[in-house]
């Protein structure tokens, strides 16, 4: 049952407050021409409470509650109690606590006073940072941001080509607007498609994250300052699928910007944020992956433009803080892999990737290390990043150590002894030799490997996708010779991974009975189709951040120009299908955004590598060198930089 604002607990109350709203009185359309308005950047509005009244989302009368001037109270009450993590392995502790850099802390004194008081300051602040954020999201102070750092330079006026030019057009035209401010794009602009549009209309958290570096790359950092802080606020809505809540740091798939009649009445309309937590998914699925990348995205805007102040207001952290504890909270499992369900992320389908999916632990990884440095570091959050630290150490290891794969490794596997009960089992998982599938055993090449697709007790999913393996490489969860390995395997198999559209989003595909089993017989995700093999450009820009970063962009220069001689033709379309990626996808929508952005952040990246730098993350010693202590019995030898390189999979 959907709680009402009089039943509901109190940090419920706080989205109420939350601007989610842009009040206005039309005269006589209810778009964009109104008399009177009453946006939240008038200063009228901002004087008087009741215009701060909560709006909910229509068709759910219970979330109707009339102006509600305490609502004022309602942010982020208690935010700094989000510490669920056990301390974990005291070594760890040691050496992260030791060598964790020291941020300057926000709200002076936080760390000194006692907990009530803290929280109540927080809130304090965040009421000040809430009432100017209204501002600021609606007309004020976004838009001079822009400052370079460092050694990254970004061209704005180089020559375009008439490709780019187009791309830009349409990327310009998929921006979504909410109280006549950019806050997103939608995930696509099909015409054709109209009657379909299904959720496509929609702005997603993660299809926006291309859009978001094309436009800080060009310099345009409002959108993405306005995404950031209204996707944060949608994180605290009350969400329900039946009788169930799910996690509250859990952030949505996508929302919609609706306009809605004010108070019943004809003449005067709102817009209204409405967003899907997966409640009203295609199968229900929650989207894990959009917190992980909000906190990605977070950190790049912040490397990009030069506002980090953004990243350390208190509801921002506290944001941060709540992504985290739904991923860093204790459950029965044995890895420090994320447990997830089918279609958590990219691949929002059943798939067979349910259990430990590389693509998630990857943006999990890469969502911990950009954590780590945006924190601020005080005695209320040490427990957080200790947990962060022991977790990142731990799931390096694991990643690197059992879900790689190479001729060696596959050999092995293939003579492994099974059902051994002990602590210093070699198959750790019992694998059965015969689960390596007789593709693999002709397609991996001499030179290189991958990380694979899933790993769980007797089970390794040996499927090569690509979202993952990239972001192995961009966060540095890949040793450098595994991402080495990924970039030869890739061109070492170029026409199964880029063909003649990059790129498959896995290989091979599921067929026969297998695809029966796993996908339910899907009609969508039939044997290389969508995701099931399927090409998707969006992919571009992620594996072009991948070469860069390993020095390789001629790879990534390749992979462009064979996308860019066919999207425009075929109307940048979602997906390809086919074996070689040689038709347009089957039911793909045409004008798709990520696809778009996807080609221009690509592209933009190759011009200005130093970009990429910004975007990614350097191999981290001291990680290893935690794994390597907790993993030996004699610290006073194998505790050292050194030796943790030696031991943790180099
Ligand atoms: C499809 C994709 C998903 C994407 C969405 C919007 O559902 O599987 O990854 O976010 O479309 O483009």
């Amino acid at each position: 049952m959907a709680m009402g604002l009089s039943t509901a607990k109190p940090y419920r109350r706080r989205l109420f407050l939350l601007l989610l709203r842009c009040t206005r009185t039309a005269e006589p359309s209810p778009k964009c021409s109104h008399h009177h308005p009453l946006s939240c950047s008038s200063p009228a509005a901002a004087a008087e409470p009741t215009h701060l009244r909560c709006i909910f989302r229509p068709g759910d009368p219970n979330r109707f509650v009339p102006g509600i001037p305490d609502a004022f109270w309602g942010v982020r009450q208690f935010s700094t109690s989000v510490d669920p993590i056990s301390s974990g392995d005291k070594n760890l502790e040691r050496i992260f606590i030791q060598n964790m850099p020291v941020k300057p802390i926000v709200v002076d004194g936080v760390d000194a006073v006692p907990i009530e008081d803290e929280r109540k300051e927080e809130v304090d602040t965040v009421v000040a940072n809430a009432e100017e954020g209204k501002d600021e999201l609606c007309g004020g102070k976004v838009g001079d941001l822009y400052k370079l750092e460092g050694d990254l330079e970004v061209r704005q006026e180089k020559e375009q080509s008439e490709v780019e030019k187009e791309a830009w057009r349409l990327l310009d035209r998929a921006v979504v607007s909410y109280c006549e401010r950019p806050i997103g794009t939608v995930a696509a602009n099909d015409v054709t498609a109209a009657n379909q549009a299904l959720n496509y209309d929609q702005v997603f958290i993660r299809d926006f994250v291309p859009s978001a570096l094309a436009f800080l790359l060009k310099g345009e950092s409002e959108i993405v300052r306005n995404f950031l802080l209204h996707t944060l606020q949608l994180q605290s809505w009350e969400k329900t699928v039946d009788c169930y809540s799910p996690g509250q740091g859990l952030m949505p798939a996508s929302f919609k910007v609706r306009t809605v009649p004010l108070d019943g009445s004809n003449e005067a309309f709102e817009e209204v944020l409405d967003p899907d937590f997966g409640e009203s998914a295609i199968g229900r699925v929650a989207p894990v992956d959009s917190g992980l990348w909000w906190i990605i995205l977070l950190r790049a805007y912040g490397k990009i433009t030069g506002d980090y102040a953004l990243q350390e207001r208190v509801d921002v952290q506290t944001g941060i803080r709540l992504i985290l504890n739904l991923c860093l909270s204790d459950g029965f499992d044995m890895f420090p892999s994320l447990l997830v369900t089918d279609g958590s992320c990219m691949i929002d389908r059943r798939m067979g990737i349910h259990g430990h999916p590389l693509e998630i632990q990857a943006l999990f990884y890469s969502a911990l290390r950009c954590s780590r440095e945006m924190i601020t570091f005080n005695d209320g959050s040490k427990n957080l990043v200790r947990a962060i630290n022991n977790r990142l150490s731990a799931l390096s290891f694991h990643i690197r150590e059992y879900y790689w794969v190479d001729m060696k490794k596959i050999n092995e596997i293939y003579r492994y002894k099974t059902e051994e009960y002990s602590h210093d089992a070699i198959n750790k998982f019992n694998i059965y030799p015969e689960q390596i599938p007789s593709w693999l055993v002709e397609w991996m090449p001499d030179k290189g490997g991958y990380f694979i697709g899933n790993l769980q007790p007797a089970h390794m999913d040996f499927r090569f996708f690509s979202l993952g393996n990239f972001w192995a490489i961009v966060s540095s969860l890949a040793t450098p010779r595994q991402a080495e390995g990924i970039l030869n395997l890739i061109e070492d198999k170029w026409d199964d991974i880029v063909g003649r559209m990059p790129l498959k989003i896995c290989y091979p595909s599921l067929e026969y009975e297998e695809w029966r089993i796993i996908t339910g017989s899907d009609p969508k995700n039939t044997p290389w189709s969508y995701h099931n093999g399927g090409s998707w450009p969006t992919l571009l820009w992620q594996f072009t951040l991948a070469c860069i970063k390993m020095g390789r962009p001629e790879l990534a220069q390749r992979a462009v120009a064979v996308a860019e001689k066919r999207l425009p033709n075929d109307k940048w379309p979602e997906y390809y299908d086919t074996r070689s990626g040689r038709f347009i996808g089957k039911q793909s929508r045409l004008y798709q955004t990520w696809t778009i952005a996807g080609f221009l952040t690509a592209k933009m990246l190759l011009e200005n590598p130093a970009a990429a730098a910004v975007l990614t993350c350097d191999e981290d010693l001291e990680l290893l060198q935690g794994c390597a202590c907790s993993l030996s019995k004699n610290t006073r030898i194998k505790c050292s930089r050194l030796a943790a390189k030696s031991q943790v999979v180099v």
